[in-house]
């Protein structure tokens, strides 16, 4: 896609010119004349990675997630915990990279029966509900995945998945280094090898100028091309797209999923020729990326709970304060990144390969968030939803088994505390690298001085509060408004840096939509659109919303289609919330001299004459606000005291209520 990356002088002919060729070249054109295949190696694979014995499965012992072993690293007796690094940057090393896209690509190729294929793998989140591990579901809770959602476990429960995922992919990837016949080259693929971790996909970081937010290894074509231990070969891109081998129609019952053969994201038709259109995702998440970035940025600095910051347990009688959880900001980019695919529903999801991508980033911020507050942790809670092996209304604490990941042989389960310092599954992250893994669970105020820097730096470019700390030391701003740089894509502007004047005595005044749903409301995803200008919601198809230049943002009811609900799981106890951040929105309003300023006389009215709510489905059916039962959306504003050194935080005041959009 080398025409992404040409430069050219910033003017609106050209703007429109680059965005037209990047909606080109993400559209799939040959999809239908070529069938997808996996690297040819000249031999069958996957009958020599079964006699080899790769990683003995025996079925009278349990498959124990071990994370990597250190212990890889031979002749150092120092273990050493090698980085997941973000995706666009292990793209760098083509070594590693080819390995990574083969040992995907393999995985995804490995039978649907085998316990390590991808299929299983994947099938232990949602459907289809079978016992995976030998693993036997409760009694009752049978229409159900493994996975945890609006609960106390949702982050440690994903740990272990993440690492059984990265320890399959990590054989692989060994095992296809050791296939070079050339003895230089297999020396190096296989130092490569050693160093594997999955990466990450950093949903909120600015992406390089001229980059989208969906990094282009993952969205832009259906092929790629990689060099093999068998020579230069075309192959299906492992990131693109899943395909069932065979579709499982029992479980994909929901229409027209159950026609679709391989995974898609915004998908073109409702039949089974359906391919993706990666151009919708990509529009999608840089239109809301300044929502989402605002939504981070406010989950470090302002949630020092942990069952408030890690989960969705929506609790009635609660604050307007912490509205929010890093669960509903990860919903938000599952629908984002499905529009109308599997991503957007719950028991689906994990099959599109960007789940694991988009995980791996949860873990990742999970990580961060734990370092600025080693104190807090996995508190009793009960269990809002039921999932495969535990039920409805169960206590669920730091000791309860992590199902069905097993830490030994002999049937012990990991438990959230065991994982509560994630080097013992042998990762760490790029940028934590220099942390002593003792600063995840007690106080080192260095340590949170520089992860303060990182968020500062990385997630705090479109909030005002990074506004004191401009010309701080180890604060540098991503700034990429300069004119002569390249075009920025479709949706996505560089950094809205707020005017100065929003900024008085060190406090400005930040504004956000609060918003709540019972999850199941409409027995279906849909989207919380907001958007500020104009007099109404956007005419035309609402399932283009998401990509409007009005949008502010978007908060996501993340569901189950109602097919299966009807299969006898009753979901209708939980209940989501969230928010969609208005500051950044309103402080350009303040910028161009639409508004005043950031105070309530200013921005009530504003916001009573030009914020508007739309709601529509995954399915593309708008929904009137009002017709959502028990939905709820209020604006509430804090005011915030700004950090004066590149280190700390900003720090929110109390939250008050200004009035009800719906
Ligand atoms: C499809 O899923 C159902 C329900 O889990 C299962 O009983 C059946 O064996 C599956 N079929 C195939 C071909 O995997
Ligand atoms: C092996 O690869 C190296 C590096 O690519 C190359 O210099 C060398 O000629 C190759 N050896 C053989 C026998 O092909
Ligand atoms: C993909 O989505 C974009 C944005 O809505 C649209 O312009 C384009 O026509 C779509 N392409 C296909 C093949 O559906
Ligand atoms: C954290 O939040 C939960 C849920 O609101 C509450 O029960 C708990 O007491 C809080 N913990 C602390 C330390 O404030
Ligand atoms: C099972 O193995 C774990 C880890 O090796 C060990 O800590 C535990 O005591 C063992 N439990 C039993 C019941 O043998
Ligand atoms: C705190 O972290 C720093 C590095 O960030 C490290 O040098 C120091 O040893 C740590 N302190 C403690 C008490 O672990
Ligand atoms: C959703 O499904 C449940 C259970 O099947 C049903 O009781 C409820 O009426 C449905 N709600 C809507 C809005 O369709």
């Amino acid at each position: 896609m080398a025409h992404l990356y040409v430069t050219w002088p910033l003017s609106t002919a050209r703007l429109l010119f680059v965005a037209a060729v990047f909606v080109a070249a993400l559209v799939p054109t040959v999809w239908a004349t070529e069938e997808p295949a996996p690297y040819n190696y000249g031999f069958d694979v996957h009958e020599q990675l079964s006699r080899r014995s790769l990683k003995p499965y025996n079925p009278n012992t349990p498959f124990v997630v071990s994370g990597i072993a250190s212990g890889s690293q031979q002749g150092s007796n120092k273990p050493k915990v090698y980085p997941r690094q973000e995706v666009r940057e292990m793209e760098k090393n083509a070594d590693l990279w080819t390995l990574y896209i083969l040992g995907l690509s393999m995985m995804q190729y490995t039978p649907q029966s085998q316990l390590l294929s991808y299929y299983q793998v994947a099938g232990i989140h949602g459907v289809p509900w079978v016992e995976w591990n030998g693993v036997a579901p409760k009694s009752g809770s049978e229409n159900t995945g493994y996975c945890t959602h609006v609960s106390e476990l949702f982050l440690t429960w994903h740990r272990p998945y993440l690492a059984l995922y990265e320890q399959i992919l990590f054989s692989l990837v060994e095992y296809i280094a050791s296939l070079y016949k050339n003895e230089t080259e297999r020396a190096r693929y296989q130092a490569a090898a050693a160093q594997f971790r999955i990466p990450y996909m950093d949903w909120a970081a600015q992406p390089p100028t001229g980059e989208s937010v969906l990094p282009n290894s993952v969205g832009s074509s259906p092929y790629v091309k990689i060099t093999g231990p068998n020579g230069v070969q075309r192959i299906a891109n492992p990131l693109y797209t899943y395909m069932f081998k065979p579709l499982n129609t029992t479980m994909f019952i929901e229409n027209p999923y159950d026609l679709w053969v391989t995974t898609v994201r915004s998908p073109t038709t409702q039949d089974a020729s359906a391919g993706s259109n990666n151009t919708a995702v990509s529009l999608a998440l840089n239109q809301n990326f300044q929502s989402i970035q605002q939504r981070l940025y406010t989950l470090f600095s302002n949630y020092q709970n942990f069952s408030t910051f890690s989960n969705e347990a929506w609790i009635p009688t609660s604050s307007s304060d912490n509205y929010d959880s890093l669960e509903s900001l990860h919903d938000t980019i599952h629908t984002l990144t499905g529009l109308q695919g599997h991503m957007a529903w719950i028991p689906f999801s994990s099959f599109d390969p960007i789940f694991f991508l988009h995980h791996c980033m949860v873990d990742r911020v999970f990580a961060l968030w734990q370092i600025l507050n080693p104190e807090s942790w996995v508190m009793p809670t009960k269990a809002v939803l039921a999932s495969y092996t535990t039920s409805e209304g169960e206590i669920q604490d730091s000791q309860t088994a992590l199902t069905p990941f097993y830490k030994s042989a002999n049937g012990t389960f990991w438990t959230s505390d065991d994982i509560r310092d994630m080097g013992v599954l042998g990762y760490t992250y790029d940028d934590m690298m220099d942390f002593p893994r003792s600063s995840l669970l007690a106080t080192n105020s260095t340590t949170q001085g520089q992860v303060g820097a990182l968020i500062n730096r990385l997630y705090g470019s479109s909030s005002p509060a990074t506004l004191g700390i401009i010309n701080s030391e180890g604060y540098k701003r991503s700034d990429s408004s300069d004119a002569s740089g390249p075009a920025q894509p479709l949706g996505l502007a560089g950094p809205h840096h707020a005017p100065s004047s929003v900024v008085v005595n060190n406090v400005y005044r930040e504004w956000v939509a609060n918003i709540h749903a019972p999850k199941q409301a409409l027995n279906s995803t849909f989207f919380v659109d907001l958007f500020l200008g104009g007099s109404q919601v956007p005419a035309g198809d609402p399932s283009a919303w998401a990509y409007s230049p009005a949008l502010v943002g978007t908060m996501s009811v993340f569901a189950s289609p109602s097919g299966l609900s009807m299969a006898g799981m009753d979901m209708s106890g939980g209940h989501t919330s969230g928010v969609v951040p208005l500051t950044s929105a309103l402080a350009q309003k303040v910028a161009s001299g639409e508004l005043a300023s950031l105070d309530p006389e200013a921005v009530e009215p504003y916001l009573h004459q030009f914020l508007h709510c739309g709601v529509v489905t995954t399915g593309g059916t708008e929904v009137a606000p009002h017709d959502v039962p028990g939905l709820g959306v209020t604006i509430v504003s804090s005011r915030v005291e700004v950090p004066t050194s590149a280190e700390e935080l900003p720090r929110w005041g109390v939250v008050t209520d200004h009035f009800d959009l719906v």
